[in-house]
């Protein structure tokens, strides 16, 4: 016996009584909250109704959104449950089901045009509105990051619950796309609004970083911390952000110190978490720091979640940590299994994989391997469209980095220098970039 409901934003809910809605509406604000009682929220969704489709839905979406190839076949569990209703649900509903259906088959895109395809009928759904801005970030689709906040933007009103949030929501994407001046004015609004949303203080941290204001970014990342160190694990995501810039100053103990006590977590297989300690670890070794053992510790991690291709972004991350842990061997078999998905595979990750992803891992292995030619001759031609991995601008850069320091040491100093020219002529107080100038000056004798 199913009764009618609704969310927080007056958009009608199937659910068996009106505590399943609270329960819901509690776990939505929770989820835009990085709230770490988000998934003990959705369970009390369940102890009320068992049955409700939209809390299968959202239950569905977590279980993607953890980036965890053994928690995808709960995801599509998650999706049949919330089929087995579909008779009874809203058209609204319908479409959220059809959209994790595609996201369940790895078609990421199919999966956001259904998310988008919400927000045409319904601009306050603000879940639809979350995945559809997670699922274009992970396409590397910058413009739709931004754009699908700014088609509906204008049909709410402030006073709609989670508006700050879509303010935030809008500054990461106007900063993925390089309008930093009003990225930085909408993430500074929303922070205004909630100094809680660790979003968009993550958005202006990108535009610090992007425009390579380090001790500025580093004021406001900390300036900021008592309101966002209560989130879940996307803490830890402006923690790398922050030791990014400390070592942009070369302030590489601060760095270490913030890997060990406020970055790395045993506990955490996380791809994001994983992802942002290889990264940190990858950036440090490029700059001549010794790691010590960081690299074994994490390895197991790594080992655990490198089964499945969950996303190309991720799996570049785990080809270098493997190289760098468990050496050619481990990482060839990684390789390799990225050479199957891309033959074989179907789906958004497997395209991407036969696009870019396969030539980036083999050029991180030759990097690793001190091949350093051979990094570049893989990743020079594919440089292009590494945006098609998903990620951020910073996220990538470290790709970047890697092909300049290679052509650096390989001795192309043609290409060494045309990046360079490239990079700062977009950041030219970026200190990576100018030290990175002085050694091919130093090399080549000017
Ligand atoms: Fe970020």
């Amino acid at each position: 016996m199913t009764t009618m409901q609704t969310d927080a934003w007056g958009y009608e809910l199937t659910a068996a009584n009106a505590q399943a809605a609270a329960a819901y509406r509690d776990t939505m604000q929770a989820y835009l909250a990085f709230g770490r009682d988000t998934g003990a929220r959705l369970k009390a969704v369940f102890g009320a109704d068992p049955a409700m489709p939209m809390a299968s839905v959202l239950r569905g979406c977590f279980f993607n959104l953890m980036g965890t190839p053994a928690l995808l076949p709960k995801a599509s569990e998650s999706h049949a449950a919330a089929c087995r209703h579909a008779s009874e649900c809203t058209d609204r509903e319908r479409l959220h089901i059809e959209a994790l259906g595609a996201w369940c088959s790895g078609e990421l895109e199919r999966a956001a045009d259904g998310w988008e395809t919400v927000l045409l009928a319904y601009p306050h759904d603000m879940l639809a509105l979350k995945l559809a801005a997670y699922l274009h970030f992970y396409l590397g689709d910058a413009a739709s990051v931004r754009d699908c906040v700014a088609r509906v933007l204008p049909q709410w009103e402030p006073s709609l619950p989670g508006y700050g949030y879509l303010l935030g929501m809008h500054a990461f994407g106007l900063e993925e796309c390089g309008d930093y001046v009003q990225a930085e004015r909408q993430g500074r609004r929303a922070v205004e609004m909630n100094p809680g949303d660790a979003w968009a203080v993550h958005a202006v941290a990108h535009v610090m970083e992007m425009q390579d204001r380090r001790e500025e970014g580093i004021a406001w990342i900390t300036g900021l911390q008592p309101h966002w160190e209560a989130c879940n694990n996307f803490r830890y995501h402006l923690v790398w952000h922050r030791a990014l810039m400390h070592l942009a100053l070369g302030q590489h103990d601060e760095v270490l110190r913030l890997y060990d006590e406020s970055l790395f977590d045993p506990q955490s297989e996380e791809y994001l978490d994983l992802c942002n300690d290889i990264s940190l670890l990858a950036r440090l070794e490029m700059a001549g720091v010794d790691v010590g053992e960081r690299w074994q510790v994490l390895s197991p991690k790594v080992a655990h979640q490198r089964s499945g291709r969950v996303l190309a972004f991720v799996d570049a991350h785990y080809v270098l940590a493997t190289m760098a842990a468990e050496g050619a061997c481990a990482a060839a078999y990684l390789v390799e299994d990225l050479e199957r998905c891309g033959q074989q595979g179907q789906g958004t990750t497997a395209r991407v994989t036969r696009e870019v992803g396969l030539a980036l891992a083999e050029a991180i292995v030759a990097y690793r391997r001190g091949d350093h030619a051979a990094c570049v001759d893989r990743l020079w031609p594919i440089r292009r469209r590494l945006f098609r991995l998903g990620g951020s601008h910073a996220q990538r850069d470290l790709f970047m980095q890697m092909l300049i320091d290679a052509a650096i040491r390989a001795g192309r100093e043609a290409v060494a220098c045309a990046l360079l020219a490239e990079r700062l002529a977009l950041r030219p107080a970026n200190r990576w970039g100018l030290e990175a100038l002085d050694v091919l000056g130093a090399g080549s004798g000017r």
